[in-house]
């Protein structure tokens, strides 16, 4: 910033509607022509052409070009000259496109994280954007609800880190650089507890659950300095969000010190009509403002009605300058006063967008965040190979970004196919989809072609997976296999071709029991993003090992949803020797049909290479409250394969007074083997990460006997006891 505006200066100058104005957010599309009259939408919104130059903010508009033409024009028009903040949803990319954070997930690679977000502000702030809504940490235990792609998966704390991870690259070396951009921690809170995995749902949930799973990682990006909060669309234990004076008044703002922008999301307010808690547009601006949610994304609530909830003295003007304020201060962090541009340049947009360096580091996303789920000894395949038959709707698609590609170009991402002929130039590869990849486009004419295809070939890849819009938002589903088609290829191929793997791609954790019985392999790509073809071939083909680990458990069958590895431990627990299959006993907390874990569980992934872990010691077994207990775990690459492992570590309290999960996870470090080398990783346990939520309503850790273990959740390597005294 070179000159600093006198923002209280400002301020005073302002008149209500001005000040009101820096809390309407908007659409790109209302700032597009010079309409003589607003119509539709716009019209609904209460704005008029008067209206539109005092408009604090922006969402999703096209590119830099029409970014710097709104806000050149703007600010022509506006007489305080404040420039509007253009934001979007920059979730996983914004033109070169990486993989989903679900599958960022499985990297367990926090820096990894930080560099493609870092990429992504250098993008988008060339792009015009000034905010992106992300991170995304809604805690996500329900496969059947859609969004669990926009998140980082089960654990609150992991989810935490990787969110902060997401923040530092966003913001960079500070907001008002222009290649950083400001950021949203969404959607406080609980929004991925709806009920049935339904989006929108109702989240009925007690103080201790809201407490220890559903809020840690919010706080954690307030903690990582997150310049802006919005609210979930649902309710929380009868609230909607949006209203919820609990989470944002009580939690938010007093505990937790937040004084950043509370931003709505998308005609949340206006919606508290039709949750039933507001019997107009006036009441839902009450009770929004009284939840000091600032800024109200595309509703007419605040243009319409807060000026008169003002004048008849529901609010102070004091009420409402706070709000402003925390607008306009960001927009000074972000150097808008100087630069109201923030650097938005459609040359550098150009150049960035998937240049080489990117593609690189977009490519080696992709290859950290998939997870080899089954292989029984087929992959790698040999690169010798000479004839490859690609089957399945997945092998020469483009539809590997996802719903939230912001504006990546899916034709310029490299399909399986492509991909495989980058790598082996030479080989006969033979591509036949075979069938659709929608749920009900279950045509298999082809079928009999693509098993003699399988038959005939060197090796077969079966390139399956969820449709790309069957994940994200209002995508929510109650059957969450392949679909029948699909099934079908699957079993068939695999049963022709012994030297088959399957390539798997979606949005979310599927039910892959039957697939993971009949595969010879599973290579799990999630949504890779551009250089996902090129991330697959090197995967399959051992250039490079898989190392990732899942973030959020696949279930045996959609009716374990909710499923999550730290559940807690009940009255009469399954018998172990049950938890992968139905249990037998009467009076145990068991299924009939089907087996109480995980598929694949949190934490869970093979590798080429083979790691043998030595040994687990404590460098003491007591822990004051001040103190720390270091854990040093050994292990070993036992293979002639360099590859990386995910070491993890989990505690468990034995005797508490809530009950307790029988896992938590508290720290990890990805590290890299050669082959045949050994590594001692270290790891420090201190009193803070033993702290638990408690009947009295305070975070405190009690004094007694814990365990701590290494290895995957419900697969320790090592177990040890310490106290904490
Ligand atoms: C609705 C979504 O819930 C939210 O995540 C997103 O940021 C807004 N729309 C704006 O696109």
């Amino acid at each position: 910033m070179s000159t600093k505006t006198d923002l209280q200066a400002l301020l005073a100058q302002m008149t209500l509607d001005e000040k009101i104005g820096q809390l309407v957010q908007t659409n790109g599309i209302m700032f597009l022509k010079d309409d003589t009259e607003l119509t539709g939408p716009a019209a609904e919104l209460k704005i008029d052409l008067d209206y539109r130059k005092n408009i604090g903010s922006l969402l999703n508009f096209k590119n830099a070009n029409n970014a710097i033409e709104i806000q050149t024009k703007y600010m022509q028009q506006n007489k305080n000259k404040i420039p509007m903040l253009f934001a979007m949803d920059v979730i996983h990319g914004c033109r070169t496109i990486y993989p989903i954070p679900l599958a960022l997930g499985a990297s367990f690679d926090p820096e990894l994280v930080e560099e493609c977000s870092a990429m992504a502000a250098k993008e988008a702030a060339a792009d015009g954007i000034h905010l992106t809504f992300s991170p995304m940490v809604d805690l996500s235990r329900d496969a059947r609800w859609g969004r669990v792609m926009e998140g980082f998966g089960e654990d609150a704390y992991y989810t935490g880190v990787m969110a902060s991870a997401q923040i530092r690259g966003y913001k960079g070396k500070g907001l008002s650089n222009n290649e950083s951009i400001a950021t949203c921690a969404k959607h406080f809170a609980a929004y991925g507890a709806g009920e049935g995995g339904r989006d929108y749902n109702t989240a009925d949930m007690s103080e201790y659950a809201l407490r220890e799973y559903f809020l840690p990682a919010y706080k954690a990006c307030v903690d990582a300095g997150v310049d802006m909060i919005m609210p979930s669309f649902n309710s929380v234990s009868g609230i909607p969000s949006t209203a919820n004076k609990h989470l944002l008044c009580d939690i938010l703002r007093d505990e937790w010190g937040f004084d950043g922008i509370v931003n709505s999301d998308y005609a949340a307010i206006k919606e508290l009509v039709t949750h039933g808690i507001a019997k107009d547009y006036k009441e839902c601006a009450r009770l929004a403002f009284s939840a000091q949610c600032d800024i109200d994304m595309i509703s007419p609530c605040y243009a319409g009605y807060l000026k008169e909830l003002i004048e008849e003295g529901v609010f102070t003007e004091e009420e409402l300058d706070r709000s402003v304020m925390r607008v306009l201060k960001l927009k000074q962090e972000l150097g808008l006063f100087d630069d109201p541009y923030h650097g938005a340049d459609p040359a550098r947009v150009e150049a960035l967008e998937l240049c080489d360096e990117h593609r690189k580091i977009v490519r080696r996303a992709a290859e950290e965040s998939a997870v080899l789920l089954k292989n029984d000894g087929v992959l790698p395949f040999s690169k010798e190979i000479k004839k490859i038959a690609l089957i399945g709707p997945y092998a020469d698609s483009h539809d590997i970004l996802s719903w939230w590609k912001a504006r990546g170009n899916k034709e310029r991402s490299v399909t399986v196919a492509e991909g495989i002929k980058n790598l082996l130039p030479d080989a006969n590869v033979s591509v036949l989809s075979a069938c659709g990849m929608a749920y009900n486009d279950n045509d298999d004419s082809t079928l009999e072609e693509a098993v003699e295809l399988a038959k005939n070939a060197d090796i077969a890849i079966i390139c399956v997976g969820e449709y790309y819009r069957y994940s994200g938002e209002a995508n929510s589903r109650t059957d969450i296999t392949l679909s029948p088609a699909q099934r079908k290829l699957v079993r068939e191929i695999s049963s022709a071709q012994p030297n088959s793997a399957v390539l798997l791609f979606g949005g979310r954790p599927l039910v892959l029991t039957e697939e993971n019985e009949c595969a010879h392999a599973i290579l799990n790509m999630y949504l890779p993003g551009h250089e996902g073809g090129n991330a697959a071939a090197r995967l399959l083909f051992g250039e490079v090992s898989p190392s990732g680990k899942v973030s959020m458990s696949f279930p045996r069958s959609v009716g374990q949803c909710p499923i999550y590895y730290n559940r807690t431990q009940t009255n009469r627990p399954p018998r172990k020797e049950y938890l992968d299959v139905p249990s037998p006993h009467n009076f145990t907390s068991a299924y009939l049909d089907c087996g109480t874990s995980p598929l694949f569980t949190f934490g869970y992934g093979l590798s080429y290479a083979s790691f043998r872990y030595d040994s687990m010691t404590l460098d003491k077994t007591q822990l004051t409250k001040d103190g720390k207990i270091t854990v040093s775990v050994t292990l070993t690459n036992i293979s002639n394969v360099g590859a990386k492992e995910v070491v993890q570590l989990y505690t468990h309290d034995l005797v508490a007074s809530m009950v307790r999960p029988i896992q938590e996870f508290k720290a990890f470090k990805k590290i890299y083997l050669a082959p045949n080398e050994t590594k001692t990783v270290e790891f420090e346990i201190t009193e803070p990460m033993l702290r638990f939520w408690n009947y009295k309503n305070e975070f405190l850790s009690e004094a007694g006997e814990f365990t701590v273990s290494v290895g995957y959740a419900d697969h320790f390597y090592f177990t040890e006891k310490f106290e904490l005294i």
